[in-house]
């Protein structure tokens, strides 16, 4: 079954990538960073090809840029504005490819992939540290050049996970009323993925407060959330290391405030070279709501059923 947290990319999403100007801003900082003159560049789930453009613009020899979707779109936009001679597009699912297929190695990998979720973002991350391993130079450099995560709690006002699966509950019970037939498959199914679906702000993009180098696009508001600890760093993935054993299995926070605490906010910052490239946010509800007193320390677990339901549970020492 299709992840619910999963991003179809599709060209209104590309166009809204792009129309992101300071992470247009940002990425070109860095492809100027990571690329020297005569480079070889591999860019990997290029989209609507602006980083490949950028790689080519900032002296690459050569740019091969892969998709599994949408490539006739991108490289109709580099030979609209001249690049066709330095750019070849392949369609292709990165994990299903060779060196030998792409012409050999390359001394750039930009990989920006990742979909705003750690859900989805760790098996992205062991792809990135994959691919330079697989199609990299020895001393390749990654675009971007880590993804840092970062953990604060809080109370959501806007959703909350009980009162969604109270409502799931009453409507089986309208169903069955009505058809006089037991649906329960078809609403424990549907419970099962409302923690995913909630993942991401319904709202999208809130620029109040935030320093433009700071990129973002998606973000809670304000209003609908009410921080309640402090921010923890969660876990940082290193792409110029030799392998990633995934994320850690628990996060540890510190209440600030007194209050009912409903879940998690992971921000997620990817970044080259202290540029921060994009950064968003995500959220995980505790299976059950916590009064939490200043100073608390709480505990929940990220193994195990965390990373297939979105939803967080207290850790229980062993
Ligand atoms: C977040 S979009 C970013 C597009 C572009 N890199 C940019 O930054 O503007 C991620 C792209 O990676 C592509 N992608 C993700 N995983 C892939 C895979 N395994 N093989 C090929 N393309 C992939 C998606 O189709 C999508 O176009």
């Amino acid at each position: 079954m299709a992840n619910p947290t999963d991003i179809p990319f599709t060209p209104d999403l590309h166009l809204r990538l792009l129309l992101s100007i300071d992470r247009g801003h940002n990425v070109a900082r860095a492809v100027r960073a990571a690329v020297k003159p005569g480079a070889r560049v591999l860019d990997a789930g290029t989209g609507s090809g602006l980083l490949a453009l950028l790689a080519a613009d900032a002296g690459a020899t050569e740019v091969v840029a892969v998709d599994r979707h949408h490539v006739k779109t991108a490289e109709r936009i580099a030979a609209h504005n001249g690049f066709a001679d330095r750019i070849t597009f392949v369609e292709a699912d990165l994990a299903d490819l060779d060196p030998a297929d792409l012409g050999g190695r390359f001394d750039v990998l930009i990989a920006m992939i990742h979909t705003n979720n750690p859900l989805l973002d760790e098996d992205r991350s062991g792809l990135v540290i994959d691919l330079r391993r697989r199609f990299g130079t020895p001393d390749c450099r990654v675009m971007p050049g880590e993804v840092c995560y970062r953990a604060t709690g809080c109370e959501r006002l806007d959703w909350d996970l009980p009162t969604e699966l109270t409502d799931l509950a009453q409507a089986g019970e309208a169903l069955h009323g009505a058809y006089g037939w037991d649906f329960a498959p078809l609403i424990d199914a549907v419970a099962d993925g409302v923690a995913m679906r909630s993942a991401r702000p319904a709202k999208g993009v809130a620029h109040a407060w935030r320093s433009p180098t700071r990129s973002g696009a998606l973000r809670f508001p304000r209003g609908d959330v009410r921080l309640l600890t402090g921010t923890t760093d969660w876990t940082t993935v290193d792409y110029q290391a030799p392998g990633f054993d995934g994320f850690p299995g628990q996060v540890r926070l510190t209440a600030t405030a007194a209050g009912r605490l409903t879940g998690v906010i992971w921000t997620q910052q990817l970044r080259y070279a202290d540029v921060p490239l994009w950064t968003s946010e995500s959220y995980s509800p505790l299976a059950v709501p916590q009064l939490v007193a200043e100073g608390q320390e709480v505990v929940f677990e990220t193994a195990g059923r965390w990373r297939t339901t979105n939803i967080l549970r207290h850790h229980q020492p062993t």
